[in-house]
């Protein structure tokens, strides 16, 4: 027998349990308001599958070499949105899985909920989070998002019900809805696994 027979067979049986093909090539795309805990929520999930977690904010910055705020600032709101539908359908386009999160518009946009729905094997996760709780969690970090930076914190909850009621409509197109409030990131990956049948 050879001698590196023994470990060849070893890793073809870890290959055997750890290589999923319906697994690895899944896209799983969170979608939600900002503050409801896509990017956390994402990144512990991907861990858990063992995909590649994707931020579509991130990777704008990425290739822009700037920051979404000074994307904002600098080239508007109606610059940001061409990118950001760019970007989503430059990943929806890979052929490999990956765990997704969306910026709070993304789906609100051109024909961005469209692009989800058609992409293969992806499917798509609405985080809804109450209006009480996503005011309370985005009072923090509000400066470094475009379109909470300067509210006061009377205007803050106020606009929030508003934009998410208007923004409601494309969420509630993702395949699945989970009630995020009052539950832990450990929670709502155990909850994700479930709805995805990969637990
Ligand atoms: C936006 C949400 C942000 C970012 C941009 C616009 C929105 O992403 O894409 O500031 O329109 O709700 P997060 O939801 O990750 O904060």
């Amino acid at each position: 027998l050879p001698a590196e027979l023994p470990s060849r067979l070893a890793a073809a049986n870890i290959r055997a349990i750890f290589y999923n093909p319906t697994l690895n090539s899944m896209k799983i795309v969170l979608l939600g308001y900002m503050g409801s805990g896509k990017s956390t929520v994402g990144q512990e999930l991907a861990k858990a599958l063992k995909l590649p977690f994707k931020d579509l904010d991130q990777e704008i910055e990425a290739q822009m070499g700037v920051s979404v705020s000074e994307i904002f600032d600098q080239k508007g709101e109606l610059f940001f949105r061409k990118k950001e539908a760019v970007v989503l359908e430059q990943l929806l386009a890979s052929s490999a899985g990956f765990v997704l999160s969306l910026g709070g518009g993304t789906p609100c946009y051109g024909n961005n909920m469209g692009l989800i729905e058609a992409a293969d094997k992806a499917t798509s996760i609405y985080l809804k989070a109450k209006v009480a709780e996503l005011t309370l969690r985005l009072k923090r970090g509000q400066e470094q998002r475009p379109l909470l930076a300067g509210r006061s914190e009377d205007d803050l909850m106020e606009f929030i019900a508003k934009h998410l009621f208007e923004r409601m409509p494309f969420y509630e197109r993702a395949d699945h809805v989970v009630e995020v409030s009052s539950k832990s990131v450990d929670q709502l990956v155990e909850e994700l696994k479930g709805l995805l049948q990969v637990g």
